[in-house]
């Protein structure tokens, strides 16, 4: 066999050229089209920053009107798709749903299988930032057995999915700007982050020439995992765990434990070994949140007291695990009443303008097939035993 680099986990394998998005994981610097995160949370929204992950340079006030025109018009679903969601188990977890009900958009858009035409995939890419909210919605709604709510096109991005998340039939929810743009603030935090495992899942089978929303299906199962997006539904569940302040000490001791397989969930990255630089604006936007709604979390005491610990504690220093972004976003969504199975649903909405920007620019390319090889290590070729003689 040939001789092939062996980088396994990539750690140290550039697979593309991307224009999208740079980190300094050093520096704990992240920016888009050049763009620093926190300016980006501070002054501009969501589906401006899309537009800006898909077109290298934010848009003017017309272009950013006719965009928004446009996501707002495809923001409902076909009615039979609403019928996949009665195949569903009511436990069901919303990720699960989500990958089936995203992969199942290319069986209702079949313009969707020629991803050689510039105007197909525009098509694509448009559909999915507008309905993934909706079926996100329809997932919860489902889960807790409340009739679906239709998108309302006066309301903005993410105004619009608290209210398909938390109206009825019987009341309409005021939701509250603070909330509204918190969230949207949580959706461009997580807009994109070049090559990581979703994305470069997204990139992997979009490179065999399958149609978007077969890719965008397998990068939400790969963000499903508590390595990847499912970090912030796991450190809920950690904080929880934790539940005081006084055993803080005994779980920093089992994820120092080399025998003990248990992480503090929310902390470290494979490319930042400073402050996650999102990890920062998302710890302010927690503060406004909780003061807006008047709550006092224990749990972000837990929180906060863990954070020091871990902060200057030589394990965690000697190692550069500082808290990511995963770490605060679940403080922010539990205080607004989202139940923790649906943080890295709103994970995986924040990531899709990303995932479509990579899966454009890999396109726009010509790349070839992605086809990583393997160094072979079972037994060497020998003859076949028949099943008597075994
Ligand atoms: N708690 C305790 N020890 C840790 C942790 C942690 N959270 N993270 C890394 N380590 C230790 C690890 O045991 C290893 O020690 P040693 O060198 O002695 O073997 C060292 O730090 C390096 O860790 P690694 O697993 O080799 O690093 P990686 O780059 O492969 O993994 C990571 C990165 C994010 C998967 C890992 O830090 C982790 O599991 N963190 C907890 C889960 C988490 O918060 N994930 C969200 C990541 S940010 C959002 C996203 O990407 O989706």
């Amino acid at each position: 066999q040939g001789m092939f680099t062996y980088d396994p986990g990539f750690v140290s394998t550039a697979a593309c050229e991307s224009k999208i998005t740079y980190i300094d994981g050093g520096q704990g610097i992240l920016l888009h089209g050049g763009y620093p995160i926190d300016e980006l949370a501070e002054h501009s929204d969501y589906l401006e920053t899309c537009w800006l992950l898909w077109n290298g340079e934010l848009p003017t006030k017309e272009e950013k009107e006719r965009f928004i025109e446009l996501v707002t018009h495809h923001t409902m679903v076909h009615d039979q798709l609403s019928a996949f969601f009665k195949g569903f188990r009511r436990d069901a977890h919303p990720m699960a749903i989500m990958c089936g009900v995203v992969g199942a958009l290319s069986a209702f858009y079949h313009d969707s299988l020629d991803i050689t035409s510039d105007k197909h995939r525009q098509k694509s890419a448009i559909r999915l930032i507008a309905k993934m909210p909706t079926i996100a919605a329809m997932a919860y709604k489902f889960s807790i057995g409340q009739p679906f709510i239709y998108p309302r096109n006066d309301l903005g991005y993410a105004e619009n999915f608290l209210h398909m998340m938390f109206s009825t039939p019987c009341e309409d929810y005021k939701v509250s700007p603070v909330l509204a743009d918190a969230m949207d603030k949580i959706f461009i935090l997580h807009a994109d982050h070049e090559q990581n495992a979703s994305t470069s899942t997204v990139r992997l089978s979009g490179s065999t020439g399958a149609n978007p929303f077969a890719c965008i299906s397998a990068g939400i199962a790969a963000l499903w995992g508590p390595s990847h997006g499912g970090a912030n539904e796991a450190v809920l569940n950690m904080l929880e765990e934790i539940g005081d302040v006084s055993r803080i000490d005994e779980f920093v001791a089992k994820a120092k434990d080399k025998n003990d397989p248990f992480r503090l969930m929310g902390f470290g990255h494979r490319v930042y070994k400073n402050f996650d630089p999102r990890a920062k604006v998302m710890k302010s936007a927690a503060d406004d949140v909780l003061a807006e709604l008047g709550v006092n979390d224990p749990l972000l005491a837990v929180a906060k007291r863990l954070e020091e610990i871990a902060l200057e504690d030589p394990y965690f220093k000697e190692k550069k695990l500082y808290p990511n972004v995963d770490f605060y976003s679940g403080i922010i969504l539990k205080a607004m009443g989202i139940p923790t199975s649906m943080f890295t649903v709103i994970f995986a909405l924040g990531r899709t303008p990303g995932w479509i920007a990579h899966w454009n620019e890999m396109i726009a390319a010509n790349s070839k097939i992605g086809r990583p090889r393997q160094l072979y290590t079972g037994p060497a070729q020998r003859k076949f035993v028949p099943l008597d003689q075994r």
